[in-house]
């Protein structure tokens, strides 16, 4: 009892600690410098949780600072507990995406857009019949490893790892493994890029990026309609995603007509491709700031231990998640963390920011949460979602950028590029990332 009141206060101590610093370390930067720059940088985002965490850790406000969904305000929610709270009140906290994903595929809802439903249900099951655990292992993890060592083997002592490596290998896996290339591998990257950002990081709901983004779709839709139609009239035999869908379609299965079919494979592909490069590019640019964990990185990769370079990598993604939050909005009036001193009843239309990086780095729910640790339980981690919604590809993810970045990882005196080359260019993902090596080993 009074070992847990100590522990208690030393967390509480270290917060408020963390806090100081993050506002002796944030005030010069915001007053006199570039302030988006400055938030946007994983670090500084950070700062101001451990300080939002400690003085507001729920925060309701009347002012709406999200355009591109209807909402009446914002909430930002910061500790662990507060977080998933939100995220397992699906009935309460509902996601928002339908219109966008009906603008998408003009008409249909896609799963991730959906509530609790049979619809929900039907679609989730169906995909999950036809891209099943098993081929992480069977097929996933031998494709991704193959073509990401092609690539650099090829690599003549530098490589642009986002133009080069991150964003082909995807392309690559869903080419072979779902059976739809695209019209060409350029136009699958930067047609699911340009969807994606449209639909979960254009907050402020810009013009330009709502245009590329239904653009693209179009595309896209014009372009799965025809594969699906081609496939119909020449058959193959390939054990790839399309076919799956195609039996499961033959064999009657609700949700699995032509269009069903099409639908899954969009919302699946602007989920896989720019994200699984986004993701092991910060994971990267994270590991080459941090010697000590580059080094142990390095070595499980030259060991082919992939667990141990699987939780290095998952590590260093939690520094520098692609999503900081995840937003939902209020069904009705409803309050969270009931019974304590930061209970706050969140009004109904409230866009709430439910902060997973704040999570992460919540020192009441994970231990030490500012050290790089290689043996933190799978707890501590919410790198792709919490609750009903959790990521379709999480089980993929985990595998696969870890295979991307292993052969990168093998090579001796692995760097960033000097100057503006060497930093992760293009936003919201990255298009360049040079890093510089002195030989294959
Ligand atoms: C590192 C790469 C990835 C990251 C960081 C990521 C992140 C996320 C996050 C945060 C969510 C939850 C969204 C929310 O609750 O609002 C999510 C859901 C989802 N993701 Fe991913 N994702 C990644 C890769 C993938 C891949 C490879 C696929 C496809 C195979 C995929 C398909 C989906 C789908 C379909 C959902 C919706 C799940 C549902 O509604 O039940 N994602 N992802």
């Amino acid at each position: 009892m009074i070992a847990a009141l100590v522990s208690g206060l030393r967390i509480r101590l270290a917060m408020g600690w963390a806090a100081l610093v993050a506002l002796v370390t944030l005030a010069p930067q915001l007053v006199s410098g570039d302030r988006v720059a400055t938030l946007a940088a994983s670090e500084n985002q950070r700062h101001v949780f451990s300080l939002l965490r400690f003085v507001l850790p729920n925060i309701v406000l009347g002012r709406q600072l999200i355009k591109a969904y209807d909402n009446t305000g914002t909430a930002i929610v910061t500790r662990h507990t507060d977080v998933t709270e939100v995220l397992e009140r699906d009935a309460d906290f509902a996601v928002v995406y339908e219109p966008k994903m009906r603008a998408i595929t003009a008409g249909e809802n896609f799963f991730l857009g959906m509530q609790d439903s049979p619809a929900y249900t039907r679609d989730v099951s169906n995909m999950r019949l036809a891209v099943r655990r098993d081929d992480v292992s069977g097929i996933l993890i031998p494709l991704a490893a193959r073509l990401s060592a092609e690539i650099v083997a090829a690599a003549p002592g530098r490589i642009d790892v986002a133009a080069d490596l991150t964003r082909r290998v995807p392309a690559r896996v869903v080419a072979a493994y779902f059976g739809t290339p695209g019209s060409s591998e350029e136009a699958m990257i930067d047609g699911t890029t340009k969807m994606f950002w449209y639909l979960f990081v254009d907050l402020a709901g810009t013009e330009a990026v709502t245009q590329a983004g239904l653009s693209a779709a179009a595309a896209m839709r014009t372009y799965l309609d025809g594969a699906i139609a081609e496939r119909h009239a020449n058959p193959t035999d390939a054990d790839d995603v399309l076919n799956r869908c195609l039996a499961l379609q033959r064999a009657g299965t609700p949700g699995m007509d032509d269009l069903g079919i099409r639908n899954n494979l969009i919302g699946l592909l602007i989920g896989l491709v720019p994200t699984l490069s986004k993701a092991s590019v910060q994971a990267l640019a994270v590991l080459l700031d941090r010697p000590e964990a580059l080094a142990g990185a390095q070595a499980a990769a030259r060991a082919d231990d992939d667990a141990l370079l699987t939780a290095h990598v998952m590590e260093a993604f939690r520094f520098d998640p692609i999503n900081p939050v995840i937003y939902r909005r209020t069904v009705r009036d409803s309050e969270i963390a009931r019974g304590t001193l930061r209970a706050r009843t969140i009004p109904k239309g409230t866009m709430v920011l439910a902060s997973n990086l704040s999570a992460m780095f919540d020192p009441l729910a994970v231990e030490a949460p500012n050290a790089f640790r290689t043996d933190r339980p799978a707890r501590d981690y919410i790198l792709w979602g919490y609750g009903m919604h959790t990521c379709f590809g999480g089980h993929i993810n985990r595998a696969l950028m870890p295979q991307m970045l292993k052969p990168l990882l093998k090579l001796r005196g692995l760097r960033r590029a000097p100057g503006a080359a060497g930093q992760v260019q293009g936003t919201p993902f990255p298009q360049n990332f040079v890093v510089e090596f002195d030989r294959v080993t």
